[in-house]
Order: C-alpha cells, then structure tokens, then sequence
C-alpha cells in the first residue's frame, strides 16, 4: 500500500458551544494516504460529518475547534496548515485542493439552473481564465466521464434520477481534479444496485486520477468492499482504524465487532463476503448477502 500521505489529522476536536458543550469529535489523529479510500464508518450521531466539516473548516457557530491541526501535503511538496488558511484562501483551497459531496447533496442542486451551466459555474469562479468554448467541453468531459452523459447538459436536476443528480454532484467535486474528495453519505438515499455502480465508478477514477477520498457513511458492509483502510467512530473517537480486511477478519475494538454483527449478510449463513486477498490486502471484493443499510 502507498503510505505517502497527503492529509495528516492530529489531535482533531470539534465542540458545539452550547449549554450544555457537545463534544462531537474529541481529539482524532489519522492520516490519509495519497490515492487511498478511507472509509469512515459509524452509527448516526458520532461525530462524522462533523469531522469532516471541521478538517474543511466548513463548521459554523456555535461549532469551534478547541485543538487540533490539519496538514494537506500538497503535490507540489509544500505542506498546507488548512487551519491557518485564511477564509479567501480556504475558499480557493477546496475545490480545487479538496473537494467534498455533502450529505443530502442531491438535493442541493440548484432547481431551476440547467446542470451544465451548475458545473460551469465551478470553472467560472476557480480558472477564470477558461474560454467558454473550453467550459462547455469540460463539462461534457465530466458528464461522461460519471457516466451521466453530456447529451444531458441541458437538463435541468428534476429531469434526472436520484442516481444521476448524484453523479452530477460528483462530478462537480472532480471538476477541479482535486488530490482529496471527501464525501458524506454520497449515496445513502440511492437503491443498492445504483450505490455500488456509484461506488465502483469512484473506485475506478481514484485508480485513474490517483486522488484520495474519505467515504462517511454508515453502511459498513459498503465500506469493507470499496476501502483501502477503515476508521470505526464511536461517540467522537476512532476507536480503531485498519485495513479493510483486518476490520472484517480481526476486528479489536468490541464495537466493531458489534457493527460487523449487525448487518446479518456478514455473518449470517447467506455468507456475504467474498474476498479476493493478495497479501493482506483487499483485491476486490462483492457482497452476495443483500446487504442495505
Ligand atoms: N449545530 C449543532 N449544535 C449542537 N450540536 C450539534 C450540532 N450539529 C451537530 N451536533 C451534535 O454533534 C454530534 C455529532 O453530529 P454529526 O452530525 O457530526 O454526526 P454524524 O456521525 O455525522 O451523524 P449522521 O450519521 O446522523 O450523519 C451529535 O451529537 C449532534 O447532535
Ligand atoms: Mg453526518
């Protein structure tokens, strides 16, 4: 496995200052590697997306962060403090550094705005310099390449499926080529068979992009079969973080054992989990079980 990093989280917490102080992510340390998919796994309310929004400094009041750093090391070899960035500066920096697909994101296109002048819009704000010509070719590159297809620019979000608006909003998070995409529940409203195309796709792009993504969801089973490695979070702590195959085989921590447990195609005779392993890590994987969230 590639263990050059690209995002180092330490002593990372998240506090609600409200009466009483909601401790949602209490002093997390993980590092990201380049080109990986780390899945982030955990039951509602843990502290995930909260998490996320902190490292994209996207929280606001009453949301602070009491301590912690985030230090993307960027391709170029300089090493960004993203909590020291400025607002402007942070604001140039995701997108274009780190992307990121929020949880409910279908439904946060923009209704009456034809998709393509949404996507366009990305490259307008972020290479100001790009011809209109280039725009439209770039959009309808992005459309294919989710396989929504740019016959489809035109379209306004209601004329798609649940399925496309969400590729759509991918797309937008790739628009950039970022290093880092993190996405929240990018899939959780979508029917099995549409999540792991979805998934499959993402898959195939890090391997051609090489960027690094964070996978929130709860669906832990999902996670196991796209993941490189797995952080389990348990009431604002990763409790335990591995190799997907050494969370599904050898799992520490009791509470992953209990969230292994309670999806029933991973243990129950339908037998789930099908692994293919070189090494110790995980080649491909597909669950049989019918496994849903
Ligand atoms: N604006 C807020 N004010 C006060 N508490 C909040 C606020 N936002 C989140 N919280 C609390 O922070 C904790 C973590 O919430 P968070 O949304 O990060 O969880 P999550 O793991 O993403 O859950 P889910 O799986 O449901 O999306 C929860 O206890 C939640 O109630
Ligand atoms: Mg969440």
């Amino acid at each position: 496995m590639n263990t050059d990093p690209l995002l180092t989280v330490s002593n990372f917490s998240v506090v609600y200052d409200v009466d009483p102080p909601v401790e949602a992510v209490s002093d997390v340390s993980f590092t990201l590697n380049r080109g990986e998919i780390l899945g982030l796994a955990g039951e509602s309310g843990c502290g995930k997306t909260s998490l996320a929004y902190g490292v994209q400094r996207l929280l606001k009041p009453p949301a602070v962060i009491p301590q912690g750093s985030a230090i993307f090391h960027d391709e170029s070899g300089t090493d960004v403090d993203m909590n020291a960035l400025s607002e402007e500066e942070m604001r140039r920096f995701r997108w274009d550094k780190a992307s990121m697909v929020f949880q409910g994101a279908m439904s946060s296109l923009n209704p009456v705005t034809k998709i393509g002048k949404q996507l366009a819009d990305v490259f307008t704000t972020h290479r100001p310099g790009m011809s209109r010509a280039e725009r439209t070719r770039e959009c309808g590159d992005l459309l294919d390449l989710v396989g929504v297809g740019r016959d489809r620019l035109k379209s306004y979000p209601h004329e798609l499926s649940g399925g496309m608006r969400q590729r759509v909003m991918i797309a937008m998070a790739l628009a950039l080529k970022p290093q880092l995409m993190i996405m929240d529940e990018p899939t959780t409203a979508l029917d099995v068979l549409v999540q792991r195309e979805i998934l499959q796709q993402i898959s195939e792009l890090r391997t051609q992009f090489g960027f690094s993504v964070v996978f929130i969801t709860h669906d832990l089973p999902l996670l196991l079969e796209i993941s490189d490695r797995i952080a389990i979070m348990l009431q604002g702590e990763i409790v335990e973080l591995d190799t997907a195959a050494n969370i599904y085989h050898h799992a520490q921590h009791e509470y992953t054992r209990k969230l292994l447990g309670s999806f029933p195609s991973l243990t129950g005779e339908r037998g789930g989990f099908v692994y293919g392993r070189s090494d110790d890590t995980v080649a491909a994987g597909a669950v049989t079980g019918g496994a849903t969230s």
